[in-house]
Order: C-alpha cells, then structure tokens, then sequence
C-alpha cells in the first residue's frame, strides 16, 4: 500500500509540468472575471458575431477608452505612471487630437532614415550578446534581447541622437517593470518607473519634434514615458521576440527568410501576428447606442471587448497551424480576418507603418548573424521571455541535447511561474480595484468641471 502511495505521488510530481499551468491559468482567469465583475460584452460573442466584428469595432459609438469601465483601473494601474495622458486612454477631444498628432510627428520617420537607425541599433546593441564564431552558442531570452535595441531606436526617434546606455538602461527598467507586472509574473516597482520620469523631465527641451503644449511639464513627460519608453518598446521587443521564436521553431522558414525575399518575409510576420497577436482584448465604452438588428441594441455605456486571438481565428482554413504561404493566395491578405494593428476607423496603432519595416531590418540582421532554434513553448502572452538558443553560422552541429534540457527547464519553469502569476495577480487586481486610479481621475475632472 505505501508503495502504491509513493508511486502515484512521484507520478503526480513528475506530471505537474503537464497538467498544472494549464490549471492554474484558468483558475487565474476565473479569480480575474469574478474581480472585475461581468460588466464587459465579448465580441466575438453572443450578441455580436464575428461576421459583425469590424462593423461594430468601427462603430463611431464605440469610442469610449476608459470613463466607465472598471477594467480601466486594471490598465491605468499597469501603466502607471501618467495613464491619463497616455495616447490609448484619452478620451476623444482636443487633449487626444493634440497627443496623437505629436505620436504622428515623431513617428513619420522616412523609410530610409529607419531602416538604417535599426541596422545600427541592432550592431550597438547586440554586440556582445550574439554569438561571434561560427559554432559558438548562446542561450537567449528573446525578449530581453530586443528590448534595449528598441529602446535606443525610440531614444533616437524622440531625441534625434544615439542613445547614451545610461539612458538606455533607465528605459529598459521602465519597459522591463511594466510587461512583467503585465504579464504578472512580478509586482510594478514604481521606484524605476519615476527615474525615468525625472530623466525624461530634464530633458524636455531637447526633444525633436514639439510636445502638445496643452499638457503641463509634467505631463509631457508621462507622454513620451508611456507612448515611447513603455508602449512602443514593450510592444516592439514582444513582436520581436514571437517572430524570432516562430524561426526558431521552423527552420525551414528561417532558412527561407534568410535569403531576403521581403515578401516572403511579409508573410511570415503576418502570420506570426495573426497567430499571436500582441492585443488578447481591446476594449471600448459605447458613447452611444448601437443598433445592430431591429430590436438588438447595445445600450450606451456598455463595455465591448474586442477579442483578436478568436477573431484572427476565424475565417482561416485550419487556423492553428502555422502556414506563412496562405497569405499568398490571390485575395488573401484583402478578405482575411486580420488586424494586427487594430482597426482603421477606430484608433489603430499610429505605429502600424513603422513598425514592421523596422522588424523586417532587425530580424534579418539577427538571421544573417545565427541560426535560431528553441523547444520552450510558444504561446501568444509568451510569459517565459522566449528561451532561444543562438549559434554561430557556418559549422553545422546537433542541437539535440541542448533542446532536449530546455524543454525540460521551460516546462518546470511553468509550474512555478504559473503559481507566482496567480498570486500576483491575484494581489494586483485587488490593488487596482482598491486605488481606482481611473474612477477617481474621472470623479476629480467632474467635480473641477461639472456637468451643465
Ligand atoms: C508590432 C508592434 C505593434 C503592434 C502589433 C501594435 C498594436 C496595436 C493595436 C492593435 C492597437 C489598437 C488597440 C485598440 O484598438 O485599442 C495599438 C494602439 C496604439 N499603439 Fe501600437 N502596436 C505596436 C507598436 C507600437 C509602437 C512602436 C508604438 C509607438 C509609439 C505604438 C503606439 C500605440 C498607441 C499610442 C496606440 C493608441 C492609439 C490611439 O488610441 O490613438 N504601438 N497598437
């Protein structure tokens, strides 16, 4: 009897990398749904289809950011500091107008003037980190690799000059604290975030383009802190980090990619960002209400959560798998369900131009320099960082027993990351609920300006 006790307790032990994460994630996302109540509509859902996603998505009545719904708070916690003068959260009007037009300015970099900025932030930043013989292997992080080459490539889009590391490693703390607290796999170190701003404070009048005057000192520089130093290099090194793990794990694809066929590699980025798209949920607030049939309206005030994973799902033969070449078929990049960079009448990503012309020019760099290949899980949140391991072009050799050992590190890692990710976020979304950063922000900007 002991025996046959010790013997299913070491096969429940030995067993847990395959049955526990998935576990504890859906019990994360239950605790997460009974947090933040049942207020939000998914679309795709019952009462919208996905035949009417974009319609509703573009609706002009679903232009509310973050005025009414609890899960702001979340968002505005995460984002901290200055969410109320981030781009993604202002509410329509000449604040937002004023904010979007100077992200435009700064982003309008020429192709050229890009392509070439990436090539050199790629080399500044990466030497060192990749192997430099032929053979030589290097185990990586993917996400941790890109990040401080994004961070000096906006440092220069905002300030026109290379970047000093100083600088860099302020934005890589900045970046690094607000996707792990994200992605819940640590708590947010406001202590990092502020350095930033009082960096970014001093260095207000060298910026090149100018800021939106109706904001004060302070605020701009919670602007430049949250479009450029958190969103576009959290965004950036996560985009980078799931196109390199998809070579990593085809090499077939990476071989193909390496010739330089940009239309090729067109395809593979989008299929990368259809399969994991870097948005799970964008929502918005209805301003007003939305007629969808006669007698099916979405009343104003509701809280509609745009879901891309299900959307960028549907519509595809056989949507799991990872087939770059459907997007060569005539008519398929027009008809597809595919909006990596959100939707064009409601507030997509200013960055949708620059972005992956600048991923293109990085990941062929990374390509000419190694070969990639990973065993560790893929999935869209990617909160193991994208484990890789890097070798040196030209001498070829088995990379078997070093996948092998990484599969196994990365499922027991799983076990552990899963647990801490359910406390802390459990902790997290109870913190949020409890500061209401959002509620009070709109409760104080009501009582200053009451309604007539
Ligand atoms: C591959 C990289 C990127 C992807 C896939 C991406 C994706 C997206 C998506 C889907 C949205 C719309 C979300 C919604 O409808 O609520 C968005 C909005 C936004 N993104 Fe990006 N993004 C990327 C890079 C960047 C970069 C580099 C920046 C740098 C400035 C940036 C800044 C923004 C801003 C400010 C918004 C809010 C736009 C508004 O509300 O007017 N993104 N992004």
């Amino acid at each position: 009897m002991l025996i046959v006790t010790v013997l299913a307790l070491a096969a429940l032990g030995v067993s847990l990398p395959w049955w526990l994460p998935g576990r504890v994630v859906a019990l994360r996302v239950w605790v997460f749904a009974r947090v933040n109540g049942n207020e939000a509509i998914p679309v795709p859902g019952d009462l919208v289809g996905v035949d009417r996603f974009k319609e509703v998505y573009s609706h002009p009545a679903a232009g509310g950011r973050s005025d009414g719904a609890a899960l702001s708070d979340l968002f505005w916690y995460w984002l901290s500091p200055g969410p109320e003068v981030h781009q993604e959260h202002l509410e329509a009007g000449e604040r937002y107008e004023a904010v979007a037009r100077a992200t435009r300015a700064f982003l309008a970099v020429p192709r050229a003037e890009a392509e070439e900025l990436t090539r050199r932030c790629v080399a500044r930043e990466l030497t060192g980190k990749l192997p430099e013989e032929p053979g030589e292997r290097t185990w990586v992080r993917l996400r941790d690799l890109m990040m401080p080459v994004w961070a000096a490539f906006y440092y220069e889009v905002v300030f026109g000059e290379p970047c000093p590391p100083a600088a860099r490693d302020l934005i890589v703390g900045n970046a690094d604290d607000v996707v792990t607290a994200l992605k819940c796999c640590g708590l947010r170190h406001m202590d990092r975030r502020h350095r930033l701003t009082r960096y970014l404070l001093g260095r207000l009048p060298d910026v090149r383009h100018p800021l939106p005057e109706c904001l004060s000192p302070q605020e701009q520089a919670y602007y430049l802190q949250g479009t450029f130093f958190n969103t576009a290099v959290v965004q950036m090194s996560e985009a980078m980090a799931h196109l390199l793990m998809v070579f990593a794990q085809h090499p077939r694809v990476q071989d193909r990619a390496r010739e330089g066929d940009a239309r090729y590699l067109d395809r593979v980025l989008a299929e990368t960002q259809r399969l994991y798209p870097l948005f799970g949920i964008a929502h918005r607030i209805t301003t007003d209400v939305i007629e969808l049939d006669p007698g099916t309206k979405i009343p104003s005030g509701s809280v509609l959560c745009f879901n891309y994973p299900e959307y960028h799902r549907s519509g595809h033969a056989d949507p799991d798998r990872f087939d770059p070449d459907r997007w060569a078929r005539p008519g398929a990049a027009r008809n597809a369900h595919h909006i990596p960079f959100g939707v064009a009448a409601n507030r997509p990503c200013p960055a949708w131009r620059l972005a992956p012309l600048t991923m293109r020019v990085a990941a062929l760099e990374i390509l000419r320099r190694c070969e990639l290949a990973t065993a560790a899980s893929h999935t869209r949140s990617l909160p193991n960082r994208g484990p890789c391991l890097l070798t040196g072009r030209g001498v070829p050799s088995s990379t078997a027993v070093p996948l092998l050992f990484m599969r196994v590190r990365d499922r027991w890692e799983d076990v552990g990351r899963s647990l801490v990710q359910l406390a802390l976020g459990t902790y997290m979304v109870w913190d949020a609920r409890r500061l209401r950063l959002c509620q009070r922000h709109f409760a104080s900007v009501r009582a200053d300006r009451p309604l007539m």
